[in-house]
């Protein structure tokens, strides 16, 4: 883990630790840590994610002047079987699959139930996904695991094209999104020229 990056230095020098701290460890001690996820993944499954990415459809609840792409679905993780994964089933409507999702009061731009398209069978059956899913669970602390833990995957690609509308989150702040725990993972980048008007 040596792409971890120590965020207050002095914090773990005055609790003694002389080895390298995990990122369980360093979130314990943070709340938060960026880090390279260490797994590995099939060129095969890397082509199904990207491309699922690559055609996203507009997030229907992105305000009008904003780009926003996304797909959602959720899952349940049971403990007690060695981590197993169980995908929550899609809500048919005009033939389109989609996910509730629900964030209570925690975004002041929408407290009502939201209807996600859902991320494709195919994305959800790869090993880099559920792979990645257990490694951020196993970086998790303090969960009950008699229980079983629920799961949000966003796919979210945000972008800007036109100098008048922006890629942006909902809320476009820094935001708490209610869960216990939020994992990141950037997918790709790219630089997008743009003509100022
Ligand atoms: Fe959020």
């Amino acid at each position: 883990m040596s792409n971890i990056e120590i965020k207050n230095k002095n914090k773990y020098n005055n609790l003694n630790f002389i080895k390298q701290l995990s990122v369980k460890e360093i979130l314990e001690i943070d709340g938060y840590v960026r880090y390279n996820c260490d797994i590995s993944a099939s060129e095969e499954d890397i082509k199904i994610i990207e491309k699922e990415f690559n055609n996203l459809k507009r997030d229907k609840y992105a305000l009008e002047n904003t780009q926003r792409h996304r797909a959602y679905s959720n899952a349940i993780i049971l403990p007690w079987l060695n981590n197993k994964i169980v995908w929550l089933p899609v809500i048919i409507e005009e033939g389109e699959e989609l996910s509730i999702y629900d964030q209570g009061n925690n975004n002041p731009e929408h407290t009502e139930v939201r209807y996600f398209n859902a991320i494709s069978q195919e994305s959800k059956d790869t090993k880099l996904l559920n792979d990645l899913i257990i490694s951020d669970f196993k970086n998790t602390i303090g969960l009950n695991m008699s229980s079983p833990i629920f799961v949000g995957v966003h796919f979210v690609n945000t972008f800007c094209d036109n100098s008048k509308r922006q890629g942006v989150a909902s809320p476009d702040t820094l935001h708490q999104d209610g869960e216990p725990f939020t994992f990141a993972h950037l997918v790709s980048v790219a630089m997008i020229m743009l003509m100022v008007e």
